[in-house]
């Protein structure tokens, strides 16, 4: 069967955007230089810092793991990693930030790495801002792609499905949990306390789908370690860098996830009035706040609410004021942009309504380089904080499986955080290895509901 690759993360929806039609009125980018100085000292974080991050982080994992109190939840999965190979077929789901992905997916025990998994046959679809509001529209929406992604068969047959559910889930066995609290801007109010198994078989029922077995609920972390660890016994942790950011840590063989995006950041590092604003314009404020300085669900917009305080007199109706209108690829597009006078910036700060002299897209340039470091400092100093507490001389060769499109796609970032933790470590992490697990967190869905089938 004809393997497919699978393409998913928020840079994908924004690449080719071309400019708006010259007719608007474009404002331009005056003071931005004058706000430089004191960004920087704010958003530049010292050695010192980044060892003060990774030992809070430490602390935390090891009060939420002796159930005291801490900003880390250390939610136990009763899903184990395995490196056993089975063989047959499954769906998996995969609920994520921006995309919703459905896979018919063929397990073969000869495999040996990810990429050669055969997919069958695949649905990916945007999260719409609708379902974002109503999140109970989406198992319902599940289950009529999981129809159409099935329709050939014979639907007397058991089929076994593995639910990746990334959000904050209090497991009680390998495919029940009871919701905690959504994040990534999704709004709570009509599934929070419920089961996720329980909402998505009521939704199939509905459909005369009752022969899919939902055999595996699982967060994201652990579908991308449980993936990473099917072919390397050294994975013994994961992270997730996309729209939400998380870690997942295996101790005495038992997954622990930390819902690292709470992780109380702020009692280390000062938040900007830019983090505080974006906080409270958020779905969940005061919630997730180290989620809201890494991931790219926030990066640009965190990049808007600082624009938008060095210009004055806008007309209300420009496009700047609106909530999330500058998306993180952009700000990855600017970074790397080389181009003599800085085109691309250009570009897309046209696309924003924005008119920018070489001198203030440098400018901007730069301060898109502070937002972005600092995410990479911290993304590194809470995984050092990880690793810390599974080998603290870090003794053991050590895989970190790392799936989603800030990992994958940002510029420089997984350069920037391995320098990080040669900081943190000083040098002597040569035995940490970062590996970008593409689809981990869907394939893991699969391998989970696999294991769970006897
Ligand atoms: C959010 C969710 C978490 C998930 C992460 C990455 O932080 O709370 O469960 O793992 O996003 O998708």
């Amino acid at each position: 069967m004809k393997k497919q690759a699978l393409k998913t993360n928020l840079f994908k929806h924004y690449k080719h955007k071309a400019p708006l039609s010259p007719s608007f009125s474009k404002i331009s980018l005056p003071k931005i230089s004058s706000h430089h100085q004191s960004l920087k000292k704010q958003l530049t974080l010292s050695s010192q810092t980044l060892i003060d991050i990774t030992l809070f982080f430490l602390t935390e994992i090891n009060n939420g793991l002796h159930q005291k109190k801490s900003s880390l939840k250390m939610l136990k999965t009763h899903i184990k990693p395995s490196s056993q190979k089975k063989s047959g077929i499954t769906l998996a789901i995969d609920w994520g930030g921006s995309n919703l992905r459905i896979l018919k997916v063929n397990l073969d025990p000869k495999i040996i790495n990810p990429e050669e998994i055969d997919i069958s046959k695949k649905i990916q679809k945007k999260i719409s801002p609708i379902e974002k509001k109503h999140p109970l529209l989406i198992f319902d929406h599940i289950a009529q792609h999981i129809r159409k992604l099935i329709s050939q068969e014979n639907n007397q047959t058991d089929i076994s499905l593995g639910l990746t559910f990334s959000f904050h889930l209090n497991a009680k066995n390998a495919s029940h949990g009871q919701i905690i609290t959504l994040s990534k801007e999704f709004c709570e109010t009509e599934i929070k306390g419920k089961d996720p198994h329980v909402l998505l078989q009521n939704a199939l029922k509905k459909i005369h789908l009752s022969n899919i077995k939902i055999k595996a609920l699982l967060n994201d972390t652990t579908g991308t370690l449980i993936t990473k660890a099917y072919f390397n016994q050294n994975c013994d942790v994961s992270m997730i860098l996309g729209s939400g950011t998380n870690i997942c840590l295996l101790i005495d063989k038992m997954i622990y996830v930390t819902e690292s995006g709470d992780f109380a950041i702020q009692q280390i590092i000062p938040r900007t009035e830019f983090d505080k604003t974006l906080d409270q314009n958020s779905e969940n404020p005061g919630q997730q706040i180290a989620e809201k300085m890494i991931s790219g669900a926030y990066l640009g917009e965190l990049f808007r609410l600082i624009i938008l305080k060095t210009l004055t007199n806008l007309p209300s109706s420009h496009l700047i004021h609106k909530k999330n209108s500058f998306h993180t690829p952009y700000l990855s597009e600017i970074e790397k942009d080389t181009s003599l006078g800085l085109k691309k910036t250009k570009q897309i700060l046209t696309t924003l309504q924005i008119e920018s002299t070489l001198a203030t897209r440098i400018k901007a340039k730069k301060i898109i380089q502070l937002i972005s470091n600092r995410s990479a400092k911290i993304a590194a100093a809470c995984l050092a904080g990880s690793l810390k507490k599974i080998d603290p001389t870090l003794s053991q060769n050590h895989v970190v499986a790392i799936d989603g499109s800030i990992f994958e796609k940002y510029y420089k970032y997984s350069e920037r955080m391995i320098s990080s933790l040669n900081n943190i470590f000083k040098n002597n992490n040569k035995k940490i290895n970062l590996v970008l697990t593409k689809n981990g967190s869907l394939l893991g869905a699969a391998i989970a509901a696999l294991n769970q089938t006897d």
